[in-house]
C-alpha cells in the first residue's frame, strides 16, 4: 500500500539501503538461521508482554525506532506514531530530523520518550539541544553513532531524493504519477525540521540534509566527547549503532545505561554484520552491566522472541511501522502494533512462556 501511495523517490528513500543492500536483506534473513524450541503444558492463560528497559516500563517488548522525515510519508507524521505508541504504551524515538517538534510529540504520548540525537561540531549546540530535550521531558537520550558520514544510498542518487528536493527528471515523473500525495502535501502545514530549525537554517533551503551531515556533524567525535555528554545528560543515555564487543564495553565504562545493536536498517555500512547475529556475543560481554537492545529487519513476533531469547531487553521497529504509516497514518501504525502484539502474545503461548523473562537461550537452537 505504501508503494501505491508514495511517489517513487519517497518510497525508495524508506525501502532503500546502502550500496548493494546486502545487509538490508540479511537483517531479516538472519532470524531464520535459528529455530525456536517450545515447551508445553506450562499454563499460559495469562501472558505478560511487559519489559523494563533503561528504567522504563513498556507494555510491549518492541518500540518505534527513531526515523527521519515522517511527514513526507504521511501528513500526520510523528503525531501518528506518537499517538499509536501511547495507545500501546511503548517508547517512540523522535529523530533529530523529525518533522514535528519534540515538545508537541512529547505531549501526545504518556509512554516514555526517546530523543535521537546526532553529535554536532558546535558543542554549545549539543548542550542547547540536550537542555531542550530535558525541558521537554524526554526520558531516554539516544545518540546515533553509526552515521559519522552518510551511507551510499544509490536509490536516492538515481531518483535525486534529497531535502530540499533536487529530483532527476525520472524522479519528477514519479512525483507527477502520484498527484494525490502532492495535493495532500500542499494542503497541510509546510514541511519543517523543528528540532533543527532553531539552530540551523534548514527550511529556507540553504542547508540540505546531506550538507547538514557533512558540515554540521562532527566526524572527529570520540569516546571522550560522548563521555562528557553522558555526564551532562545525567539520565538514561544509550548509543545506537554499537556492533563490537569492545565498543559495547566502552559504552558501559562511560556510564551509558543502554546500547542499541543496529546497522541502521542496512542504510549505512553495507556488508556489516546483522544485529541479531552479533547479539549473543554482546549480551555475554556486557549484558550484566547495561541494557542491550537491537533493531534491524524485524517483521514478525517470532523475530522478537528470538532476540529476547538471546538476551535483548527490547527490540526496535523501523520500516515495520513506516510502511503502515505511509499507507494509513495513525490507523496504519496502530494496526501494525496490534498485529505485532497479537503475534508476540500467541507465540509466547506456543513457546510455553507466560512472561518475557521466561525466554532464554534454552528456547533456541542455531542450525
Ligand atoms: C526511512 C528511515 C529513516 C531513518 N532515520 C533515522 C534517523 O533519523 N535516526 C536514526 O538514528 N535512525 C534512523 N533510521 C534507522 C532506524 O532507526 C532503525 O535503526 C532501522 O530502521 C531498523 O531497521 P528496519 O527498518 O529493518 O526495522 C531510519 C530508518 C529508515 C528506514
Amino acid at each position: 500500500m505504501a508503494r501505491r501511495k508514495l511517489p517513487g523517490p519517497i518510497f525508495n528513500y524508506i525501502d532503500g539501503a546502502a550500496d548493494d543492500e546486502v545487509t538490508y536483506r540479511r537483517n531479516t534473513a538472519s532470524f531464520e538461521r535459528c529455530d525456536l524450541v517450545p515447551n508445553v503444558l506450562r499454563g499460559v492463560e495469562n501472558v505478560d508482554l511487559s519489559v523494563t528497559v533503561m528504567g522504563q516500563k513498556l507494555a510491549l517488548p518492541v518500540y518505534c525506532s527513531p526515523t527521519a522525515l515522517q511527514r513526507l510519508f504521511h501528513h500526520q507524521g510523528e503525531r501518528a506514531v506518537a499517538a499509536a505508541s501511547d495507545k500501546y504504551a511503548t517508547m517512540f524515538g523522535v529523530s533529530s530530523l523529525g518533522t514535528v517538534s519534540l515538545e508537541e510529540v512529547r505531549k501526545l504520548s504518556s509512554a516514555p520518550q526517546i530523543y535521537q540525537f546526532y553529535f554536532h561540531k558546535d558543542r554549545s549546540l549539543n548542550r542547547a539541544m540536550m537542555e531542550r530535550a530535558k525541558t521537554a521531558g524526554v526520558e531516554v537520550m539516544m545518540l546515533t553513532v553509526d552515521s559519522i558520514t552518510g551511507g551510499n544510498r544509490e536509490r536516492d542518487k538515481r531518483t535525486g531524493f534529497s531535502i530540499p528536493f533536487k529530483l532527476t527528471l525520472a524522479g519528477m515523473l514519479q512525483f507527477a504519477m502520484k498527484p494525490a500525495w502532492g495535493l495532500n502535501y500542499l494542503t497541510h502545514e509546510p514541511f519543517r525540521l523543528p528540532q533543527l530549525d532553531e539552530h540551523v537554517d534548514m527550511g529556507g533551503g540553504t542547508m540540505s540534509i546531506s550538507k547538514y551531515f557533512s558540515e554540521m556533524l562532527d566526524p572527529s567525535m570520540n569516546w571522550d566527547d560522548v563521555a562528557q555528554m553522558v555526564e551532562q545528560w545525567s539520565g538514561q543515555f544509550c548509543l545506537k549503532g554499537i556492533m563490537s564487543v569492545a565498543d559495547a564495553k566502552r559504552a558501559a565504562d562511560i556510564g551509558c545505561t543502554g546500547i542499541v545493536l543496529s546497522n541502521h536498517g542496512g542504510r549505512q555500512l553495507d556488508g556489516s554484520r546483522t544485529a541479531f547475529d552479533q547479539l549473543a556475543e554482546i549480551v555475554d560481554a556486557v549484558g550484566d552491566r547495561i541494557d542491550v537492545l537491537m533493531d534491524g529487519g524485524v517483521q514478525r513476533g517470532t523475530h522478537v522472541l528470538k532476540a529476547l531469547s538471546l538476551g535483548a531487553k527490547a527490540v526496535g521497529l523501523g520500516r515495520y511501522y513506516l510502511f503502515p504509516l505511509a499507507a494509513a497514518g495513525q490507523a496504519g501504525v496502530e494496526r501494525a502494533l496490534e498485529l505485532m502484539r497479537i503475534e508476540i502474545e500467541r507465540d509466547m503461548r506456543l513457546m510455553g512462556c507466560s512472561s518475557v523473562q521466561q525466554l532464554s537461550r534454552a528456547n533456541l537452537r542455531f542450525r
